[in-house]
């Protein structure tokens, strides 16, 4: 055997150690043994750096150090998703889904590993890259971190499929854990809060060798990619089990809510028996065609939902409640509470949501509180301790004027919270909507923070958006902290963002309930504001994804005369009211045609049929009325739309039959 030869029999060899330890839990040698063949591969390979592999098991043991990580992009945003407390949010979740599709399905339950979570690209069967989520779109480049992490393989055993990304959860077990915080208190360290910090702190050293002495692991959830091995989720984990990837036993298929409800049910005590920590359940259709179908709002898949376990209470003493007046209006009641720690850290506040909420749990200034992290960052108050209640103490009254301006709140029937109707002269309302408006994902206005939003509005400088648009860099240049560069950064951020598309301008102004996939659809639907305007409600609904509660909310933003003249004021200032011109159509075959795509498809996805019916002049509805011009169905259209369509005597009509209008 010569050296090349010698060389790759032990990364082969050790490559197998490797993944019978750590992924199969099933190690056929001894330590001593396994760390043998790794000194002789790296002297090695020190002696003959010609045979450089960077996805060496040598890597594993770390030796370079980075002076800053690359941010990267995403090819596919990493989105979390929204959380359910209860069976009722878990059927309510269910009903969601039955709503927009309608064959039977199964569901996958998960692990919500409580870690760090990671992306992880392979191609031709090496770990090409490993990303941070860092804000969902970008994250940063710690391919050579992840590298030391034992369980995931730098190299794919058998038929792997060429390109795909894999994404899952890095974690710390808890042994390890406690361990790593049993030697820093001999060191006289400060101890670790909790593994997850523990985790996500190791994955941003700077010294791979570091790294490697931490016993992370890792367990891998979703697959993504152009040409999965089936077109189902669970499958393809199987598949991916089968190339050496870390996929936790405890996934398991369940054919409905019910079967979900139980599982989630016997984690809530099983969890604790686990060498790691979990914070919850992750639900998933397994069907990606469906997940597809189902598709996301802004934030979430509406295929997928985590359960959380009720999380850890603390009790603190509630000082005094306060009054938030957010850009709506609406007000939010505040605990200002006795500092506390809580999961690893300090609270001073916590919501309490509203009067009924107060009214509920009758917390009292004075009271001995029980306070819980849910799904937001603010914690809220859950329970008041009664045994420990002042005799002398008084039944909390909401307050009834803005704590801001002093204007009688209303509570319209239904509303849970109470408004400040004030929205022209409230401070925080009118700041509110300017932070809204500026926003990234709205204008995007550089160099225009709240602060100077505060100052401007306090100076009388600005009162509605579009005065924005008026503003004079000598009339901003006396402000507070405000210098000749940061003045001109700001006229040039609010110049540049009159060019920012109709969409995001739509989202910017802030109807209720429009966030920016609704803004999307609307932009799409009616391309210009003067259409959507003048849109009646029943042509409103009948846009794909409108619902009745997003159609009122537009009517009734337009029906208000200074609505309307800010629009025209905004208008004025050129800003962009009309979609940008989309690519030229196709052809002009569906032009004015409505239609109703539904079911699951042989040759085309969902979105590229929709994308079709756009590019052919014509127009995507949600659901099936009179003015529906066909159906186009897949081959398991559910029996509720095909019976609606047969009844309204609407044509419904195949992928083929489609493809051939169109061509
Ligand atoms: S699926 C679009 N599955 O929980 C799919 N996430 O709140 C998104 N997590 O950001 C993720 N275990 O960091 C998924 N089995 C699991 C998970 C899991 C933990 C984390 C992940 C995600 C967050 C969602």
């Amino acid at each position: 055997m010569n050296v090349k030869e010698r060389i790759d029999f032990l990364r082969k060899d050790l490559e197998d150690h490797n993944h019978l330890y750590y992924v199969l839990d099933n190690p056929e040698i001894s330590d001593f043994e396994f760390d043998k063949l790794m000194s002789e591969l790296i002297n090695l390979e020190l002696e003959n750096p010609q045979f450089n592999d960077e996805n060496s098991p040598t890597k594993k043991v770390g030796g370079k150090v980075m002076d800053s990580f690359k941010t990267v992009d995403h090819q596919y945003p990493m989105l979390s998703l929204s959380n359910t407390y209860n069976a009722e949010e878990l059927q309510d979740f269910d009903e969601r889904i039955k709503k927009i599709i309608d064959v039977p399905f199964e569901y996958v339950c998960e692990l919500k590993f409580d870690g760090v979570s990671i992306s992880l690209i392979y191609e031709n069967g090496e770990l090409k890259q490993a990303i941070s989520r860092g804000d969902g779109t970008k994250g940063d480049d710690v391919t050579e971190n992840v590298k030391t992490i034992r369980s995931i393989p730098l190299k794919l055993r058998e038929d792997f499929v060429a390109n795909f990304e894999i994404r899952g959860e890095i974690i710390l077990p808890k042994e390890a854990f406690n361990k790593l915080n049993e030697e820093r208190e001999r060191s006289g360290l400060e101890k670790y809060a909790n593994p997850r910090n523990t985790a996500s702190g190791s994955l941003k050293l700077h010294d791979t060798k570091e790294v490697s002495k931490r016993p992370l692991d890792c367990f891998l959830y979703h697959m993504l990619g152009e040409n999965l091995p089936t077109n189902f989720h669970l499958q393809n984990l199987e598949k991916a089990k089968i190339w050496g990837l870390k996929i936790s036993e405890t996934t398991k298929l369940k054919s409905d809510i019910n079967g979900v409800i139980d599982c989630v049910n016997y984690w809530e005590e099983a969890r604790h028996d686990l060498p790691f920590e979990i914070d919850g359940i992750v639900i998933k259709v397994n069907n990606t065609d469906l997940q597809e179908e189902l598709g996301f709002t802004s934030k979430f898949p509406r295929w997928a939902i985590s359960y959380k376990f009720k999380s850890e209470q603390v009790s603190t003493l509630l000082n005094e409640i306060t009054y938030q007046v957010g850009r709506t209006g609406a007000i939010t009641p505040v605990a200002n509470l006795e500092s506390v720690q809580l999961a690893g850290t300090t609270v001073k506040r916590a919501s309490l949501h509203n009067a009924d909420q107060i009214a509920k749990l009758d917390i009292r200034e004075g009271d001995v509180v029980y306070v819980e992290k849910g799904g937001e960052i603010i914690p809220k108050v859950v329970a008041v301790e009664m045994k420990d209640r002042n005799l002398f103490s008084h039944p909390t009254k909401f307050i009834t004027q803005c704590p801001e301006c002093n204007t009688e709140l209303i509570r319209k029937e239904g509303d849970a919270k109470h408004y400040c109707p004030n929205s022209e002269n409230c401070f925080p309302q009118i700041v509110g909507r300017f932070e809204h408006f500026i926003s990234r994902k709205a204008m995007d206005i550089d160099g225009l923070g709240v602060e100077t939003i505060e100052l401007l509005v306090k100076e009388n400088l600005i009162s509605d958006i579009s005065d924005l648009y008026l503003l004079r860099k000598e009339q901003i240049l006396p402000l507070e902290r405000m210098a000749e560069k940061s003045a001109d950064n700001l006229i040039s951020g609010i110049e540049s963002s009159k060019k920012i598309p109709f969409e995001r301008l739509l989202y910017a102004i802030g109807i209720r309930f429009v966030g920016e996939t609704v803004a999307k659809k609307l932009a799409n639907h009616y391309t210009n504001i003067d259409d959507l305007m003048n849109s009646t409600f029943e042509e409103l609904v009948e846009v794909d994804e409108i619902g009745d509660k997003i159609a009122e909310s537009v009517i009734s933003y337009f029906s208000q005369d200074k609505n309307r003249v800010l629009i025209e004021n905004l208008k004025s200032h050129n800003l962009c009211f009309v979609a940008e011109e989309k690519e030229k159509n196709l052809s002009d075959k569906l032009e004015s045609m409505a239609i109703v795509v539904s079911g699951v498809f042989t040759n085309h996805s969902r979105n590229e049929l929709k994308q079709l019916i756009e590019k052919h002049g014509g127009k995507n509805v949600s659901s099936i009325s009179k003015k529906t011009t066909f159906v186009l169905a897949g081959d398991n259209i559910g029996p509720s739309k095909k019976e609606k369509a047969e009844d309204l005597g609407i044509p419904i009509i195949s992928e083929e039959e489609f493809i051939n209008k169109i061509s």
